[in-house]
């Protein structure tokens, strides 16, 4: 009898709150993770075609060390790798005109679902494209210039409010002011007021819209959603190593990590659940 009470003394019950891996918390709603890609190195600048469900994303082509683009169906994760473009970095969709454009080292081309490949526009075959986005009018930065263009018409011109600031990547919101990031920080031009203001000082890798227009923005270490209201920062998540983001037409978020895609799925399960145990490495 005196030696269980002993015994008992060395014990303590353990409560924790654990999460589920490959779970995630977003506004208060769990999120599965679920892999559509992986073993693809350093996937960057994702957009999607609404019209077909097709994400579209830059990364490391391994042999030549060489940008490339590639797609990958997000109803039938059907991949492949697009053709026919010179150190491709950058996409951006017309959903209007369903065009997908993609931006290389030596200018803008355009995408054909027939074959998966891409032929230069020849719109200005002398820039070396960074990122881009389409809202009435295709924007685009150049890489080393950080310059931020307009193609629009059938004319290519310098963003006129951008001609002495540099800009890695740009982003039209929905009432048409430009969101824009050079290595100062996120910054929102409000075209109205002629005014500009600072989001965020973080490191920007990526900004994209939701179908409704919506937009969010990625760093290396979180996702992050734009109010156009108030112009306030939203964390949506924050995680290591990512690459870039995109939303799916149903508002799934998706995003790259170092070596691989993946989507976020609302799930009913709870991410955390409580654990309880006995330990008796009190001692
Ligand atoms: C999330 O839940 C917490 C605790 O219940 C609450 O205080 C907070 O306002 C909620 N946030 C959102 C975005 O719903
Ligand atoms: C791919 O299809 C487009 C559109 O039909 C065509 O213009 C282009 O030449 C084709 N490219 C190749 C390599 O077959
Ligand atoms: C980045 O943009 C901000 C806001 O327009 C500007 O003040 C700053 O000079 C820009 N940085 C560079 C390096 O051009």
């Amino acid at each position: 009898m005196m030696k269980f009470l002993i015994l008992l003394s060395f014990f303590a019950v353990i409560y924790a709150r654990e999460i589920r891996p490959n779970c995630l918390i977003i506004r208060n709603r769990s999120y599965e993770k679920e892999v559509l890609k992986v073993d693809i190195k350093s996937p960057y600048q994702l957009s999607i075609d609404y019209d077909t469900n097709t994400l579209f994303f830059s990364y490391t082509a391994r042999k030549e060390e060489m940008f490339q683009i590639a797609y990958l169906s997000l109803k039938t994760n059907e991949y492949g790798v697009v053709s026919g473009i010179h150190g491709g970095f950058a996409t951006a969709v017309d959903a209007k005109h369903s065009i997908v454009y993609m931006g290389g080292e030596d200018g803008i081309y355009k995408f054909h679902y027939q074959n998966k490949t891409a032929t230069n526009l020849n719109i200005r075959n002398n820039v070396n494209i960074w990122q881009m986005f389409f809202k009435d009018g295709l924007y685009f930065t150049t890489y080393p210039e950080e310059t931020a263009f307009l193609y629009k018409k059938k004319k290519v011109d310098v963003v006129p409010e951008f001609v002495n600031i540099k800009t890695m990547l740009i982003a039209v919101n929905k009432d048409g002011n430009m969101v824009y990031a050079n290595s100062s920080g996120l910054f929102v031009y409000n075209k109205l007021r002629m005014t500009t203001s600072l989001l965020d000082t973080a490191v920007v890798n990526g900004i994209t819209a939701d179908i409704d227009g919506n937009l969010y923005f990625s760093t290396p270490t979180g996702v992050y959603y734009i109010n156009e209201v108030t112009n306030e920062v939203d964390e949506l998540f924050k995680m290591e190593n990512i690459y870039g983001v995109a939303v799916e037409g149903n508002g799934d978020i998706i995003y790259a990590t170092e070596d691989s895609i993946i989507r976020l799925k609302p799930t009913k399960e709870e991410c955390y659940y409580d654990q309880k145990w006995l330990s008796n490495e009190s001692i």
